[in-house]
């Protein structure tokens, strides 16, 4: 497979999250990568940027909203590839702020392909979405031609925009959609309200664990392959890649609740869980993901055990006690 040699200078708009920040770490280190901006309004209540990160000289951060015309052009500046991870991000949060994240996810993220369609001096345009667009899927593993049943405003929105990508045929134009699985692991913006993320917390500090949907399927994927892939994706020739959507993540790395409990009780003897048949969230689906192995030539390195005992050891030592997830919204964000 041919790959793209010279260097690259990105762009990562909603880079300061859970996924984000961890490509940034990532990222600084890569040498294919010469200069990382990124834009982030910050949103969430006590969500800040790791002085680190933004210490680094290949990061440029633009604290801000990337609807902001202004502040966009400046952080577009010399960049080859934008990657889009920005939004309201998850069921509960979009339900909870329905029309704020219309507003971004949909309208915002709308308004802003339109713009870097028109932008000639783009490489490549990732739009990261997610394998929650399958909704229900029985009796078999979902790729990437399984029709898309979303269960939330969150994956609406995802469906939505990736139509809207879908209907560009540009041949100067090149966007990838990802359709991301659930993910765990370590990052500078740690999130608890992943289920992985979430579970090994509460049972690493002997809080009772309650369990809803037990039986029920998800694909999980731990952020340094996201960050991985999408440097694949990045090196890869446009003409493989363009007007593509992939699912990442592994196929071994689909689990039910349960089994992840299973897998956790191995770790931590007499752990508290109440196990509750109480169905809260509809989706279930197992997800293929031979497409990204056969066409990039790429798979996730890091299993579910892996992410169980990283997170461990980093309470452990203290590394990531704090609660950030995606819970409450700054006051100034009103629309
Ligand atoms: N975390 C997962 O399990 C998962 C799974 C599938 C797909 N994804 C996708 O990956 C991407 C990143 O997810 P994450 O877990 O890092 O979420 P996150 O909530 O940690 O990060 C999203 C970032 O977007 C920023 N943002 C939101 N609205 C903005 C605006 N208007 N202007 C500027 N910045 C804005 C937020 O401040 C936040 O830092 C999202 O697109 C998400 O849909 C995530």
């Amino acid at each position: 497979m041919s790959e793209i040699t010279s260097k690259k200078n990105i762009l990562l708009i909603g880079g300061g999250g859970y996924i984000g920040t961890s490509m940034m770490d990532d990222y600084s280190k890569n040498t294919k990568i010469s200069k990382i901006n990124c834009i982030d309004r910050l949103i969430y209540k006590s969500q800040n940027i790791d002085k680190k990160i933004i210490r680094n000289r290949k990061i440029n951060f633009f604290k801000g909203d990337f609807r902001n015309r202004k502040l966009l052009n400046k952080a577009l500046k010399g960049v080859s590839d934008v990657i889009i991870l920005a939004g309201l991000v998850g069921d509960p949060i979009t339900k909870k702020y329905k029309k704020l994240s219309e507003n971004i996810n949909y309208i915002g993220i709308k308004n802003l392909i339109k713009f870097l369609n028109k932008n000639k001096n783009l490489k490549k345009l990732i739009f990261i979405s997610t394998c929650s667009n399958y909704g229900i899927v029985k009796n078999k593993l979902a790729d990437e031609n399984t029709k898309l049943l979303p269960k939330s405003h969150y994956a609406v929105s995802k469906v939505n925009i990736e139509k809207y990508i879908l209907n560009f045929k540009k041949k100067n134009f090149c966007p990838v959609i990802l359709r991301f699985s659930t993910a765990f692991g370590y990052s500078p913006r740690m999130r608890y309200d992943l289920t992985i993320n979430e579970f090994c917390r509460d049972i690493h500090k002997n809080k009772e664990l309650v369990v809803y949907d037990p039986y029920t399927w998800r694909p999980y994927c731990h952020v340094k392959d996201f960050s991985r892939i999408v440097f694949k994706v990045l090196i890869s020739d446009n003409n493989i890649v363009r007007n593509q959507v992939f699912n990442v993540g592994s196929n071994q790395n689909n689990y039910r609740k349960i089994d992840l409990v299973n897998l956790l009780k191995k770790y931590k003897k007499n752990s508290k869980i109440i196990i509750l048949k109480k169905k809260v969230d509809p989706r279930d689906y197992r997800v293929n993901f031979n497409k990204l192995t056969r066409i990039l030539k790429i798979k996730p390195k890091f299993s579910v055990k892996y992410g169980i005992k990283e997170i461990f050891k980093k309470i452990k030592n203290n590394k990531i006690s704090k609660d950030h997830g995606n819970h409450i919204i700054k006051s100034d964000v009103k629309k």
